[in-house]
């Protein structure tokens, strides 16, 4: 055989080499994806996986550890025999710890014999550790999370070919991690993946929103600076969203079912479309998953399966995020009523603590706050007057001069709202929300009530507070004044700049108000 011959042989073993590797990867790829078809609670799949792990390379037990940079320790993600509770160890204890920081695979035949053995786990669980095998895992950007450690080898030892498939699996596992921790922001990476591995040019997730019988794209490739929602009733992801079945198109041209107005908007071709539905918890179609244009050939059933696999993580994905985006709305929304109520308790009030939320969300974006500070500012703001629930009627609606005692109570709303608010199951980064509230009648100089509180004692979103409480009042009509205009309320703000109010806030709220009212 002559020389060039040779080469060729050799080329052609190479590349059967390749594509053998390729095979085994997508055949991993998919019968994990099948088994997310099956197990859509992520928290058990890895589980399954970690089972699988073991059973591929005859181990008795695998561990997933992650790395917990701010204690300095590696705690198990999953521990194979340890059904409550997790392991902590020190990240520079023992060969795990080793093949974290070398960034290698560490294979021992028998641990106790080994000097760098740390046996503290073996303690805890009251196993023996004979063979060990700890792989690096991974993520993306290189970094290490942690490690994937194989116990006693049911053969006696761990081999070579044994640490190059733990070595070929631990990307997986980076994947399924990062996936359980995923938040919907990060649908799109995993969708960038999804191209890599499906091999085509596009790819795209649409929700579906059933009361506008549309579905509107969450990410689409191309079509997103275009502003393309699409009906239900045309095209091929609008009949997948309807028919909750699958369609893999192999020329779009040639199918009448398809809707060319797209591609003339964006000046795209399409040719192959495989377009699959996502469905939530009880089956019912909540978008559809699309890729575009497969780069060599058609679609092949192995990428159908690639994609309802993916479906399934994006579905999870997409659930919590709605369900996140509902009870947001529904916390807004109960506030936004608890707040009209006490407003309606006297038609001269009515809207005020709506008109204060928004005066002070704007005064707090003049001073270039963040959106998470804008909302608990918002949350007590909406609240700051709900102690006027224990207020009399008779005395917050008398016009005339009240006397010591009825200032008095009314005086004691700030103390309701700060008792009330107590009482209310807040989330953490709510927890300042009582105190804000009941200090919108502090003033600068300490003359305020309830507390008598100064200057540097009184939270800045109180101060806040106080300044759009003080211009919604004077800019509304009461029964002790008439409604005066935005610049006489300023000008009284101004008097008290300084001394009772904040001369800043009082700038901020001038800023919004003649940016968004004139
Ligand atoms: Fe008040």
């Amino acid at each position: 055989m002559g020389e060039a011959a040779a080469k060729d042989v050799a080329d052609l073993r190479n590349k059967i080499e390749e594509l053998k590797i390729e095979n085994e990867r997508l055949a991993k790829f998919i019968e994990i994806g099948t088994a997310i078809c099956e197990e859509r609670d992520l928290d058990r799949l890895l589980p399954l996986v970690m089972a699988n792990i073991s059973k591929a390379l005859k181990a008795d037990r695998s561990t997933l550890f992650l790395i917990d940079w701010d204690r300095m320790t590696l705690w198990t993600k999953f521990a194979e025999g340890l059904n409550h509770g997790e392991i902590k160890i020190h990240l520079k204890m023992g060969l795990i710890g080793i093949s974290v920081f070398t960034r290698q695979i560490v294979n021992v035949t028998n641990a106790y014999q080994d000097p760098r053995f740390n046996s503290t786990i073996d303690e805890a669980t009251g196993y023996r550790t004979e063979s060990v095998l700890s792989a690096p895992v991974f993520d993306l950007e290189k970094n290490v999370i942690g490690a994937v450690v194989l116990l006693n080898k049911k053969t006696g030892r761990f081999k070579k070919d044994d640490e190059e498939k733990a070595l070929k699996m631990t990307p997986i596992l980076a994947e399924l991690v990062t996936a359980i921790d995923q938040d919907s922001n990060e649908i799109r990476s995993l969708l960038s993946n999804l191209r890599q591995s499906i091999q085509c040019e596009r790819c795209s997730l649409f929700l579906l929103d059933k009361e506008r019988g549309i579905l509107f794209p969450l990410v689409a490739e191309g079509i997103e600076e275009h502003d393309i929602q699409l009906s239900l009733n045309l095209g091929i992801a609008g009949l997948v969203a309807i028919t909750g079945e699958d369609l893999n198109i192999e020329n779009a041209y040639d199918d009448p079912r398809f809707d060319e107005r797209i591609d003339q908007k964006t000046g795209y071709r399409t040719r192959s479309i495989l377009c699959v539905p996502i469905k939530d918890r009880s089956g019912e179609v909540i978008g559809v998953l699309e890729v575009i244009n497969k780069k060599e050939g058609v679609f092949s059933r192995a990428d159908k399966e690639i994609l309802k696999a993916l479906s399934s993580f994006v579905a999870v994905s997409v659930e919590n995020a709605i369900l996140f985006d509902e009870h947001n709305q529904q916390f807004r929304s109960i506030l936004e009523v608890l707040a009209a109520s006490i407003d309606a308790k006297d038609p001269l009030t009515a809207g005020h603590s709506l008109k204060v939320t928004k005066y002070a969300a704007g005064i707090a974006r003049e001073l270039g706050f963040a959106a998470p500070e804008i909302e608990v500012l918002t949350v007590a703001a909406l609240l700051h007057d709900y102690g006027k629930l224990g207020t009399s009627d008779k005395v917050l609606k008398k016009q005339e001069k009240l006397t010591p005692e009825e200032y008095d109570h009314i005086k004691d709303h700030v103390v309701n709202t700060r008792n009330i608010l107590n009482k209310m199951y807040l989330m953490r980064q709510y927890r300042d929300v009582p105190l804000i509230a009941s200090s919108h009648h502090e003033r600068l100089d300490g003359s305020g009530y309830a507390d008598g509180r100064e200057a540097h004692q009184i939270p800045f979103m109180a101060k806040i507070i106080a300044v759009a409480d003080v211009f919604e009042a004077l800019t509304s009509k009461r029964y002790y004044h008439e409604a005066c205009s935005p610049e006489t309320a300023f000008e009284i703000l101004n008097e008290e700049a300084g001394t009772k109010l904040d001369e800043n806030i009082i700038q901020s709220l001038k800023q919004y108000w003649y940016n968004n009212y004139l």
